[in-house]
């Protein structure tokens, strides 16, 4: 349970936010915070000062709101907190023109052109590549053990490693139009980008550079040699009338990747780690989809998102004029950051919110965010998300964890929630 040390004045001054306990349990901390200071104000590890949303129905007024900017200029930032709400350096300008740093109209003319490209018939043909994506990193996983020859035997893996991250980041470059020789080296600098979060910043700095110049390469060569993929689509997008500077574009591109790569990593970590300490509802599942019922796996990952979903605070948010919120006064310049893992276990909207149901169907969770910044990538990690659980269970049934759940650890981030490591044992004769 969190501390619940009393102030000075009467108001009681809260749980400690963001030690090593909250990152591995942060749920009755939020608990605190919805009951006692629903819009909190706190100091963010980085130094920087911002409110904290927890309510439900004032985290979805909040993200609706447009009066709250997603623009980092609108900060009003103190000296010690100079670029700590943003891309800092010179890549600031190269790649912040994304959509999750801008309002209307630019966002609406960019979220438009992105949405000719990236449509739901694209991500529905892409069902087969993402199931043999799928199905070549089990295949590895039980060729480490040896079990090509069908003996029967325990088997490892860390399903964040061999399976839950490379998934996300080679489905992403196929859709991009990565060529396939080059997608180890996006793995890699996804991989240093991911690790060293709140780390060492060279690493992370050289890694983003090395990915922009690629994708400004990669921009160059489709729009001389266009192919059927979302980076060539997005070209043709713009083409006809509406205008992508060649910065927007390898912006576009470098969100697409950004967002649609370690959340979908937790999507997978996260739920199946649900799944896997929660054996009465995936018993529930392995049945259903034994049976050929798919039904419940499409509401069972809705749910997952809901109970301990990849996103824990949505991204920033800076008040351009004063405002209330939940009846707290928000003044210009301010960062707000919404808490969407604390308002999709408030009690106030979601009956026995600590409870997995993998069969809730009233479950409109902000799992994906609401407005319109509204998660673009929803029916791809839909896909992915689906596709990846069901395929480890039927393929790998008697999956458990190997190792004791308060001895997991979580990456300590402050937008994504997640596991490091998923240490998994299965029998291999399959
Ligand atoms: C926006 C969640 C996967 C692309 C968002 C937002 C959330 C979210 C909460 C809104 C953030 C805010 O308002 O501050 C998730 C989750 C995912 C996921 C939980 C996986 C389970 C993806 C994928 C892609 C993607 C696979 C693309 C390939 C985007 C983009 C935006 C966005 C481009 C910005 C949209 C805008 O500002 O108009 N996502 N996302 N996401 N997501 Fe996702």
């Amino acid at each position: 349970m969190p501390d619940q040390p009393s102030g000075p004045a009467d108001k009681p001054r809260g749980p400690e936010l963001f030690t090593w306990e909250f990152a591995t349990d942060p749920y009755p901390a939020y608990a605190w915070l919805r009951e006692n200071s629903p819009v909190h104000r706190t100091t963010l590890p980085s130094g920087v000062d911002a409110w904290l949303v927890t309510r439900y129905a004032d985290a979805r007024q909040a993200l609706a709101d447009q009066r709250l900017s997603k623009n980092p200029a609108h900060h009003d930032e103190p000296a010690h907190a100079k670029g700590k709400t943003g891309i800092p350096g010179e890549r600031k300008a190269e790649l912040m023109t994304h959509l999750l740093n801008i309002d209307p109209p630019d966002h609406t003319r960019l979220r438009r052109l992105v949405s000719k490209a990236f449509t739901p018939r694209r991500v529905a043909e892409f069902a087969p590549r993402v199931q043999e994506l799928t199905d070549a990193l089990i295949d590895a996983i039980l060729d480490k053990q040896g079990a090509e020859g069908g003996g029967a035997g325990k088997g490892e893996a860390d399903l964040i490693h061999e399976f839950a991250f490379p998934l996300p980041i080679y489905a992403i470059c196929d859709l991009l139009g990565v060529p396939r020789e080059d997608q180890d080296d996006f793995r890699d600098w996804a991989g240093m980008m991911i690790r060293h979060q709140g780390g060492p910043r060279g690493g992370v700095a050289r890694s983003v550079k090395k990915m922009r110049g690629y994708l400004v390469q990669l921009i160059h060569r489709k729009r001389l040699e266009p192919g059927d993929d979302l980076i060539s689509g997005l070209i043709r997008a713009s083409d006809h009338g509406e205008h992508l500077t060649a910065n927007e574009a390898a912006a576009m591109a470098f969100i697409l990747l950004f967002a649609g790569f370690e959340t979908t990593v937790n999507l997978i970590g996260n739920g199946m780690y649900a799944l896997l300490t929660h054996s009465e509802q995936r018993q529930r599942l392995q049945q259903a989809l034994a049976e050929g019922d798919t039904g419940l796996l499409e509401t069972g990952v809705e749910e997952l998102l809901r109970f301990d979903g990849p996103v824990e605070l949505a991204t920033w948010r800076f008040a351009t004029q004063e405002l209330t919120i939940g009846g707290q006064e928000i003044g210009v310049g301010d960062p707000v950051l919404v808490v969407l893992a604390a308002a999709d276990r408030d009690p106030e909207r979601f009956e026995r919110p600590d409870t997995l149901d993998l069969s809730r169907t009233d479950n409109t969770h902000l799992g994906y965010g609401h407005g319109i910044h509204y998660c673009l990538g929803a029916p791809l990690a839909r896909l992915e998300g689906q596709t990846a659980l069901a395929t480890l269970l039927r393929r790998l049934p008697d999956l458990q964890l190997a190792a004791d759940p308060a001895d997991l650890r979580w990456r300590g981030g402050l937008i994504m929630r997640g596991l490091r490591t998923l240490p998994v044992e299965f029998t291999t004769a399959q």
